[in-house]
């Protein structure tokens, strides 16, 4: 059966000249900045000798580098990790050929089910009024027990090691940032990591097809993610887009070569009583090439506690009361269709 209108992905629209009306966003909502207009304001933070736990030592110098970073920004760029290069281009391969089999078959997986340990494929989300131009998958990385393998597509073959040492290294790295964060809000190193609970990860990989109106559409509207820690990987076209002090400036992260990009989310926000920003950021397009990006959410259960865990004297908590994380989440969704919906309207 030939896929609805609903069901196609952009990727088989790459071809076409103009740029179908549901994905034509807003005039306010369109990049400010070009998609190669590099900025060098986001922090690039060099991971080496993050172990050296002596006064002056490397630790020492690295804490602070992050910690001013996610004070101003919420978002850095690490590197010196010590994840092996390999394992980046296998990730961008196996993605690549993913997205290049046919959409009848891709979009067996429905949205959701990537949720429940499955998989999932899709070009929109069923509630949005403007489709982002963009093709993900999204799936369970931890923990592994929760994933649900018969629900998971048999191609391409191979990919099941690589996404494992891949969800690894990167919970490795982000335990060792959970610890300097905790220690920036002068706590036990484990306090983060304790209010969390399990860490849960998922896995989602963007492809962002070359786009007939660039200039119209975006990839991924400006949203600030739930979980605490985004771990994204891009490659080398760019469309990243970071915004600082409510939206007056926004940059073009600059690719680097299998660095990560640090997204804080909204629960280290609430955690810190804002002080470590969430990052505000979208994914834009362009005419000329595809772009793909590898984004790893970690994010606490979904009873863990959502409340700042120290409040400085004279200072306001961002909440009213403790709240859970799936509350947490339920809000910020609900927000966003909102925002979604309403950008709609106001055209
Ligand atoms: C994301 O926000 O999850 C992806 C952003 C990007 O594609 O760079
Ligand atoms: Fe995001």
């Amino acid at each position: 059966m030939a896929p609805t209108t609903a069901t196609v992905t952009p990727t088989s629209q790459a071809h076409e000249k103009t740029l179908g009306e549901r994905y034509v966003v807003h005039k306010k909502d369109r990049a400010k900045v070009g998609h190669k207009d590099f900025s060098d304001d986001i922090p690039v933070i060099s991971l080496a000798g993050i172990d050296e736990d002596y006064p002056g030592g490397r630790r020492e110098e690295i804490l602070k580098k992050i910690v001013s970073a996610c004070e101003e920004w919420g978002v850095f760029q690490v590197v010196d990790h010590g994840i092996r290069d390999e394992l980046f281009a296998q990730m961008f391969e196996l993605s690549r050929q993913f997205f290049a089999l046919p959409d009848e078959y891709k979009l067996r997986y429905k949205m959701t089910q990537g949720k429940k340990g499955g998989f999932t494929v899709s070009s929109h989300f069923p509630d949005e009024a403007v489709a982002n131009w963009r093709e993900l998958m999204l799936f369970m990385e931890r923990p592994i027990e929760g994933r649900d393998y018969s629900q998971w597509p048999d191609k391409p073959e191979g990919w099941r090691p690589i996404i494992d040492e891949y969800g690894v290294k990167l919970a490795e790295v982000s335990g060792k940032l959970y610890e300097l964060l905790s220690e920036g809000l002068c706590l036990e190193r484990d306090a983060l990591t304790k209010t969390l609970g399990e860490i849960h990860g998922h896995l989602v990989v963007n492809h962002y097809p070359k786009c007939p109106q660039p200039d119209l559409a975006v990839g991924l509207k400006r949203h600030t993610d739930p979980s605490s820690m985004t771990m994204l990987l891009q490659d080398q076209v760019g469309g990243l887009q970071a915004t600082k002090d409510d939206a007056k400036t926004w940059v073009t992260v600059r690719p680097i070569k299998n660095a990560l990009v640090v997204n804080l989310g909204d629960h280290l926000y609430y955690m810190s009583n804002g002080r470590y920003k969430r990052a505000d950021h979208q994914a834009i397009v362009n005419g000329e090439q595809n772009r793909m990006s590898i984004a790893l959410f970690f994010h606490g259960e979904n009873d863990a506690e959502v409340y700042p865990l120290n409040i400085k004297d004279g200072e306001k908590p961002l909440l009213e009361e403790p709240i859970t994380y799936a509350e947490m989440k339920k809000r910020h969704n609900t927000l966003y269709l909102e925002r979604i919906k309403i950008a709609k309207l106001a055209e």
